[in-house]
Order: C-alpha cells, then sequence, then structure tokens
C-alpha cells in the first residue's frame, strides 16, 4: 500500500480545508494511506508524535466549507532557516536533514504541499536533500503564482473586499468623506484591482502602477465639485509612490521569508486631506480577507486541485504544481513557478476596463478627470434611476 503525507504552509487561505478532503478521498479511494503533517514541517520534528495526524474518510468529513486548515500552518516553519531554541533565545538553524530523515522514516513515498512560492520553494530544496516526491498545490490569497492563472483563496478574499467596500459606500456618502481601504496582495495588486472594480471604488493604487498624488486630488475634486462629494480610494498594501517605497509596518523577522507589508492607507489618507481638505478616513482589511468560509468558487476549485493531485501522483511520476491553466489542470514543474511573481500587467483588460470606468490610478496626465460629457441630446426623453446606493444612472426611453 502506498503512503503519502499532506501539510499546508504559509498564510492560510480559504480553501486549503477543501484541497485537504479532496486529496485524502483520492488517496483513500485509491487504497493509499494519508499522513497529515501539523503546521508546515513542524509536525515531523516533533518527538511526541503529536504533530502526525492520520487522515481518513472520518477526519475530512464535512470541513470543504470550513476556513483555515485543519492541519495548521506557519509563516516561520522554513526548515532551512528553523527557529531553534538555544540558551533561552531562538536560533534560526537547518534542520532539512532531520526532516527528511523523518519523512522517509514514517514511509511516505510522497508529499502533497499546500502553499505559495515559499512553500513552492522548500519543496524542491526537501527533494534535493532526499524528500522523495511533491506534488504542490497553489495557494495564496494574493493570486500571484506563477504557471497558474488562479489560486485558491483568491476569489473569497476579493469577496470579502468587496463586501466591505459595499458597506463603506453608504457611510462615504452619509459624511461626504473620501474612505480610504487597505487591501492585502503583497507585491502584486489583484485584490485591490478586483474589488476596487466590483466595489464601485473610485481610486485603485497597485504595487505594479506608482502614483502620484495630483491625478488623484483630480479625481476626487471632479467628483466633489460635480454632484459626488465622497470616495472610495482602494489601496494595495504594496502601492507605492512613484520614487518612493513600500510601506512596511515592522523589520523583517529572521525566520520569516517577508517583511509585513502595512500603513501605506494612513498615508495616503493624511496626504489627500492635506492636499484637498476633504475629510478622510483609514482603515485597513487585514487578515479578514484570509478568514472565513469559501465562496463557491474557491470550494470547488480547492476540490478540483486537490483531487488532481492524488491523481497526478497515480498516473505520473513526476513531481510539480497542480496549476489551473486555461480551465485545466496541469502538472507544472517547479522551475517554472518559482524565482518571481505574478503581477498585474499595466495593460492588463481589467486595468483598461477600470480607466474606462474613470477609476484613477494615480499615473494619468493632468485634466483626465475633466468632465466630458455631452449633453442628452434634445430630442431624446430621458428618465432617470436613482439605485438605492444612491449612484444615478440615465436611460433613454425614447428617440
Ligand atoms: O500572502 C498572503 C498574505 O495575507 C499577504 O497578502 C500579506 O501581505 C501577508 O500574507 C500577511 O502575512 P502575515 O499573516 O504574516 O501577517
Amino acid at each position: 500500500m502506498k503512503r503519502i503525507a499532506i501539510n499546508t504552509g504559509g498564510g492560510d487561505a480559504p480553501g486549503l480545508n477543501g484541497v485537504i478532503r479532496a486529496a485524502t478521498l483520492g488517496a483513500v479511494n485509491r487504497g493509499w494511506e494519508v499522513i497529515g503533517i501539523r503546521e508546515g514541517y513542524a509536525g515531523l520534528l516533533d518527538p511526541s508524535g503529536q504533530g502526525l495526524i492520520p487522515l481518513d474518510r472520518e477526519a475530512v468529513r464535512g470541513i470543504a466549507h470550513i476556513g483555515g486548515t485543519i492541519l495548521g500552518t506557519t509563516n516561520r516553519g522554513d526548515p532551512f532557516n528553523y527557529p531553534v531554541e538555544e540558551d533561552g533565545k531562538l536560533v534560526p538553524r537547518d534542520v532539512s536533514d532531520q526532516v527528511v530523515r523523518r519523512f522517509n522514516e514514517l514511509g511516505c513515498e510522497a508529499l502533497i504541499a499546500l502553499g505559495g512560492d515559499g512553500s513552492m520553494s522548500l519543496a524542491t530544496r526537501l527533494m534535493a536533500r532526499g524528500l522523495p516526491r511533491v506534488i504542490g498545490v497553489p495557494k495564496t490569497i494574493d493570486n500571484d503564482l506563477l504557471g497558474t492563472d488562479v489560486t485558491f483563496g483568491f476569489e473569497t478574499a476579493v469577496g470579502t473586499a468587496t463586501d466591505a467596500l459595499d458597506k463603506l459606500h453608504t457611510t462615504a456618502q452619509s459624511h461626504r468623506r473620501v474612505m480610504v481601504v487597505e487591501v492585502m496582495g503583497r507585491y502584486a495588486g489583484w485584490i485591490a484591482l478586483h474589488a476596487g472594480i466590483a466595489g464601485g471604488g473610485d481610486v485603485i493604487l497597485i504595487p505594479e502602477i506608482p502614483y502620484r498624488l495630483e491625478p488623484i486630488v483630480e479625481k476626487l475634486r471632479s467628483r466633489y465639485e460635480n454632484g459626488r462629494p465622497f470616495a472610495l480610494v482602494v489601496v494595495a498594501e504594496g502601492a507605492v509612490a512613484a520614487g518612493g517605497e513600500m510601506v512596511f509596518r515592522g523589520e523583517k523577522s529572521a525566520f520569516k521569508e517577508h517583511a509585513v507589508l502595512g500603513g501605506i492607507a494612513e498615508r495616503v489618507a493624511q496626504q489627500l486631506t492635506q492636499a484637498t481638505g476633504y475629510e478622510s478616513r483609514s482603515l485597513v482589511l487585514g487578515h479578514l480577507q484570509r478568514g472565513g468560509s469559501p465562496c463557491t468558487f474557491d470550494r470547488v476549485l480547492a476540490q478540483r486541485l486537490g483531487s488532481a493531485a492524488a491523481r497526478y501522483l497515480d498516473e505520473t511520476a513526476e513531481s510539480g504544481l497542480v496549476a489551473m491553466v486555461g480551465g485545466s489542470t496541469r502538472l507544472v514543474p517547479f522551475a517554472e513557478v518559482m524565482g518571481g511573481t505574478r503581477c498585474v500587467d499595466p495593460g492588463d483588460e481589467l486595468v483598461l476596463t477600470a480607466r474606462s470606468l474613470g477609476i484613477a490610478f494615480g499615473d494619468e496626465a493632468p485634466g483626465a478627470f475633466a468632465r466630458k460629457d455631452v449633453p442628452v441630446s434634445s430630442g431624446l426623453s430621458v428618465r432617470g434611476i436613482v439605485t438605492s446606493a444612491g449612484r444615478g444612472m440615465v436611460v433613454p426611453v425614447e428617440r
């Protein structure tokens, strides 16, 4: 009988449990045994044995709709840079040989590793040390993994951010305020772009398009002076001013791959108030975007990827990432997905869509937001409809 292991590494994302469920059922239905490793690779280093969980039908029953991961996760679990306590202090140590030895002692033939770019690069380094085989499953709310069109967790995060924008819309309008909302995404602007369009943002700032304050001020003035005296500004946490730098909340830790971004929304809000005199407020959606139940799309995607992971283990002898490419799963070599970030192309159709909706990115030429509306011709009779959110639209009824 074949025995395999599953782990989840890096930040959590809605859908992890769906992958665990589908991969486990795919394995169990082939007559294999499955071991869940707790908290990345940490479970393999726990001498008590508590770090390992047998995964069977019962263990994965009814979990696909639940957020988080039943295995736990960590973004401080790099076995090549592992926090080990020495003389009362945590110091980084290479424990990769121990991890590989324990994995092989368990008699596991392969690992299904759910994670982002960091987890995929760890998997390949561990294979070089003797881990037999790894199938990666792309996870991150940031949607920034190379080699795959989409990662599970993204759609749910966008839904959460969009809900927040819908709620902020009414309070922004009531108080005539500029609400500046910071969303996650690390060095990619996918969440900001999708949620900004879906939630009716007036300005979207993303890392891929460095912004200047002037076009944003012009956009806000154009709204305030034309009867829309409030605005929603959606800022990706990695957004950067032209010639400036990303804003971080703290120093990079010795055990973490990335320093934590944060604080850009507050900075932008203050600058906008100073430049316009309009009252503004900022808020950071933060980990709300990683929590909660996966949306329908992510539940399906997660279980699709989990099933495919078991299938590729069965039908091929390869290692690689189970990617979604053009609507189908594909096993992509790790070399193709590592060492980069899938960022928003400033020429992407979604960016063009936003621009055509009048959304500002902060890189526009002066005068870009001057009103160019042509008055409705006198031969056209019109009727106005005001939606519950207060946004007006004019519908021609006859010529
Ligand atoms: O990669 C997922 C993510 O949520 C990013 O969007 C964010 O920058 C980061 O993780 C936050 O990490 P942490 O959970 O360590 O604060």
